[in-house]
């Protein structure tokens, strides 16, 4: 019977191209994960059923920006198309200079090579894994300041990617705030499971900061899924379109990193955005260095049409309602038959919580990335390790990070997949989680040096 009074949402667009997926037996795919060394990362993608290992560049592009790809102007220097995503970028986040890169780590070794000094701190909420390698090898040293809720896979708390002003103040103290070039922020928090920041703590922030002069650049990658959340859960927002809700974020901030290839529903790109001329004329010069002149980025001139597209299409309300609105199905399915998984649900996936799944293992034996390589082994479905593996090891002490969250992220492309794959995806997770008891944990045989979880090898134990 229908739920008194249930009127249901659907995603805004309608299918006009396929492609097909190839279903594996169980058997084809034990000797392919065998063959992958237990990673997903290594994994054919012709091997895989449903691919939720990431929402980077995975986006399914609409007719709009297909038809914009058609438009590329391939100019080396001044591209049409490099104007018309200035335009974007500041029409709808508001930075004054744009720098394209390739993908969003470009932009990070940018930024952190212009504002780190060797022995710098730069305090963020919670670390991103190319983001702290850049700071890194700036010769910097992330400190984690995010609130302590975060770290804790049940806290219902609505903003778990909200900063602790004191833990930032301490620093401050501590460090000097001449010691800190600036404050990283992420928007929709990745590695705490897909967490908002809300805009009282963000406003708060920008206070401290302003005091210590000390500035905020903003990993904005997944943007506009944040401002949903606030839409959603911050008091006084519900009425404000995501748009507006985007602009006043970035309006906090003196700068931006973004991926384009999660929130901007592009295949490639992102770009650097900053509101200083300085660091900007300091960006175009090192551009030209790593990525190609300052007006394509090692981006063609469709890719950047693409995104300037995609941005618009990105800070749409029915768009990203849809967006986040697949996700909390999956995720509401999964608590639902009670898996235990990161709450409350992220914006760009959800989080199996390796921790309560596979109690009998330590993180020595790398519960999440046995959990996700039984996934595969149990239906095709592809997702990726967020815990031990991808927190590498301390570049002083030569220890494994041992992160409190240890988790499988089943990630979902945007516009991509249907809710009956959500369906197909809950019900596998849900009989891997009835046979738990019988994953094995593996060691690692083969560690690369850097971003290790891309490309380490396990074997069972
Ligand atoms: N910042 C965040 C929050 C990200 O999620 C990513 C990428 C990057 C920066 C780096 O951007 O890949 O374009 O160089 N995240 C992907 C993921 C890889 O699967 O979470 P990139």
């Amino acid at each position: 019977m229908r739920p008194s009074k249930q009127r249901s949402w659907a995603e805004p667009y309608k299918i006009k191209m396929v492609e097909p997926v190839k279903m594996t037996s169980r058997k084809d795919r034990e000797k392919f994960i065998n063959d992958a060394g237990y990673n997903t990362f290594l994994l054919r993608s012709d091997d895989v059923y449903i691919d939720l290992l990431t929402d980077s560049g995975t986006s399914a592009m609409s007719d709009q920006q297909w038809a914009g790809m058609m438009l590329g102007d391939e100019a080396y220097a001044g591209s049409r198309n490099y104007y018309n995503l200035e335009d974007a970028v500041r029409k709808y986040y508001g930075y004054r200079y744009l720098v394209p890169t390739h993908q969003g780590r470009a932009a990070e070794h940018l930024i952190s090579q212009i504002m780190i000094r060797e022995g710098d701190m730069i305090p963020g909420n919670m670390y991103f894994t190319t983001t702290r390698l850049h700071q890194e090898l700036a010769g910097g040293q992330f400190v984690d300041v995010i609130i302590d809720e975060a770290h804790d896979p049940e806290s219902e708390h609505p903003f778990k990617g909200n900063v602790d002003l004191q833990k930032l103040e301490d620093l401050i103290k501590k460090a000097g705030a001449d010691r800190i070039p600036y404050v990283s922020i992420a928007t929709s928090v990745n590695m705490a499971g897909g967490q908002p920041i809300s805009l009282e703590n963000l406003r708060a922030l920008r206070e401290l900061t302003q005091k210590h002069n000390i500035p905020i650049i903003h990993d904005m990658t997944r943007v506009a899924e944040n401002a949903y959340f606030i839409k959603m859960k911050e008091k006084g927002y519900d009425d404000m379109p995501v748009v507006a809700i985007v602009r006043e974020i970035c309006d906090l901030t003196d700068g931006a990193t973004m991926s384009a290839k999660k929130d901007a529903l592009v295949n490639i790109g992102g770009f650097l955005a900053v509101n200083d001329k300085e660091i900007f004329e300091e960006a175009r010069n090192l551009v030209v260095v790593y990525e190609g002149l300052h007006t394509y980025g090692g981006l063609a001139g469709r890719d950047m049409e693409a995104m300037a597209r995609g941005i618009s299409e990105s800070v749409q309300d029915d768009h990203i309602r849809a967006r986040v609105g697949q996700v909390q199905y999956l995720g509401d399915k999964l608590i639902e038959w009670k898996v235990p998984v990161v709450r409350p649900i992220g914006s760009h996936g959800v989080f199996l919580d390796a921790r309560k799944i596979l109690p009998h293992m330590s993180q020595d034996q790398f519960s999440a990335q046995a959990l996700a390589a039984e996934l595969y082994l149990d239906s095709g479905v592809r997702s990726m390790e967020r815990g031990v593996v991808s927190a590498g090891r301390n570049p002083e002490s030569g220890e494994h990070n041992y992160p409190s969250l240890e988790m499988v992220r089943l990630t979902i492309p945007r516009r991509v997949y249907t809710q009956a794959h959500m369906d197909v995806v809950a019900e596998s997770v849900a009989e891997v989680y009835e046979n738990r008891k019988r994953i094995r944990g593996l060691k690692m045989v083969y560690e690369p040096k850097y971003l290790r979880f891309f490309q380490a090898r396990f074997e069972p134990l």
